[in-house]
């Protein structure tokens, strides 16, 4: 029998149905329409599906729809606010820190999770944080440079 699920999805109220075995990664793209959130491998190794779960980062692939029941979701549908890009989003697009792209909704919602907590990160601090989100393209380099330079301008500082 179906689950009837009531949550909160980038700030507005949501509710579906679902199986109880759904993942919740499909719910959102295929029945939310919110596919920014990506599916590299859907066993929790890549990072492209990361999501904010009550400010937990997760990976939408490794969580069950009907845990959504109550909760607050953040995808990177939510990051850009008034038609304004978050200041990680202009780095990315201005330091060219992409390729594909694939990877890079979920480089954006770790990063932001990353500076909602440590708004100064050290370059080995933004490394490990951001260890368990993969990319095949860029090399990392300029994704880190990115984050780093972000956090500078949240900050108030230029580079
Ligand atoms: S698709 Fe979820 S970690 Fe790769
Ligand atoms: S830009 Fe292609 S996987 Fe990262």
């Amino acid at each position: 029998m179906k689950r009837h699920v009531s949550t909160t999805i980038n700030g507005d109220a949501a509710e579906f149905l679902c199986e109880p075995g759904a993942v919740l990664l499909d719910v959102l793209r295929d029945v939310q329409g919110l596919t920014g959130t990506k599916e590299g491998c859907a066993s929790g190794d890549c990072g492209a599906c990361s999501i904010l779960l009550d400010d937990r980062l997760v990976c939408a692939c490794l969580v069950l729809a009907a845990e959504a029941e109550g909760a607050r979701i953040e995808t990177i549908e939510g990051l850009a606010r008034g038609g304004e890009l978050h200041p990680l989003q202009r780095r990315f697009l201005e330091d060219a820190a992409l390729q594909c792209g694939v990877c890079t909704p979920g480089f954006l919602v770790a990063a932001k999770a990353l500076l909602d907590r440590n708004p100064d990160p050290t370059e080995e601090e933004a490394r490990y944080w951001l260890a368990g989100n993969l990319c095949r393209c860029t090399g990392y380099d300029k994704i880190i440079r990115s984050v780093l330079d972000a956090a500078a301008g949240m900050r108030g500082e230029t580079r």
